[in-house]
């Protein structure tokens, strides 16, 4: 049965929590599966958004430059289905630890923004108000909490012609491609503030990324496939530097060969069991 198949290994988190304890530097990659337990539909599973849609028709640039209007449309329609999804309890208990001591890096594929979400949340109930992070003795926010976001996030948008990058949560009207977003400051076609296939990933989130992924001395993996590169490479790279890999996942996956630990298990079930206190 699925749950059973599924049951959490309790020799297993003994022995990731053990790792995670004693490493003083942890580097942790996620994906898409971290979300699944928020509604938020992961991209080659059964149900993935890549089993229905083509990638080069959405997610190119060449596909922006032929069909903005498309692009736009698809990018508008996971907006709507991520809007109302919630941080799940792997979400809070990363955000937690990450909040409890130091030496935390965390990096996601994610673009869905529910890693900060529930930073912001465990920042606002031990800090008492919003805009005074660490006020009135509450716990100040540890940089580990935000996450090294590699492809960018569904709620920025960037200008296709000038230097322009905004938070943008509005909805967008996709009638038209007269209609699609501009920007503010030139008024040239604003685009989605993500990685497409074939385009760089910001230097600077990629360069924190590999160098927290050399220094960890464990690198926790949950919910991605491990087949997509250079995301994938901060896995590689932490074992190649002498990290004890911890991998969370129901599914075996490209990068369970360098794992030591494996948690077959949803995200939401063996993250919190791990990082409990
Ligand atoms: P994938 O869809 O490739 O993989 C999702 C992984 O999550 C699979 O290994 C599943 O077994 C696992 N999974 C499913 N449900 C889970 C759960 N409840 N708990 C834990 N794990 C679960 O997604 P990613 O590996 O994130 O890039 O994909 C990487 C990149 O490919 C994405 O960032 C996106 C995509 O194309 C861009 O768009 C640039």
């Amino acid at each position: 049965m699925e749950h059973e198949r599924h049951a959490l290994d309790r020799e297993a988190v003994r022995r990731g929590r053990e790792i995670l304890r004693r490493a003083e530097r942890v580097v942790v990659l996620t994906g898409a599966g971290v979300s699944a337990d928020s509604g938020v539909p992961t991209f080659r599973g059964e149900e993935g958004l890549w089993k229905r849609h083509r990638p080069e028709e959405l997610a190119t640039p060449e596909a922006f430059a032929r069909d903005p209007r498309l692009v736009w449309e698809w990018y508008a329609w996971r907006r709507e289905l991520v809007a109302p999804c919630e941080p799940n309890a792997a979400h809070r208990a990363l955000a937690d630890w990450a909040r409890r001591r130091d030496g935390v890096t965390l990096v996601t594929q994610n673009v869905d923004g529910l890693h900060g979400r529930a930073a912001d949340v465990g920042q606002r109930t031990d800090a008492g108000t919003a805009d005074r992070p660490g006020a009135d003795g509450g716990t100040p926010r540890r940089a580990g909490a935000d996450p090294i976001e590699l492809h960018g996030s569904l709620f920025r948008v960037r200008c296709t012609a000038c230097p322009g990058r905004y938070p943008h949560r509005d909805p967008v009207d996709t009638t038209s491609e007269r209609s699609l977003p501009r920007c503010r400051a030139c008024g040239a076609l604003l685009r989605p503030d993500v990685v497409w296939f074939g385009e760089p990933l910001p230097s600077e989130a990629l360069r924190r990324a590999f160098e927290a992924a050399g220094d960890a001395e464990a690198c926790l993996v949950v919910g991605t496939s491990g087949v997509v590169f250079p995301a994938a490479g901060i896995a590689t790279a932490a074992a190649a530097s002498g990290a004890t890999l911890i991998e969370v996942n129901p599914e075996a996956t490209a990068l369970s060969g360098l794992t030591e630990v494996a948690l077959r298990a949803r995200a939401a079930i063996a993250v919190p069991a791990l990082l409990a206190p």
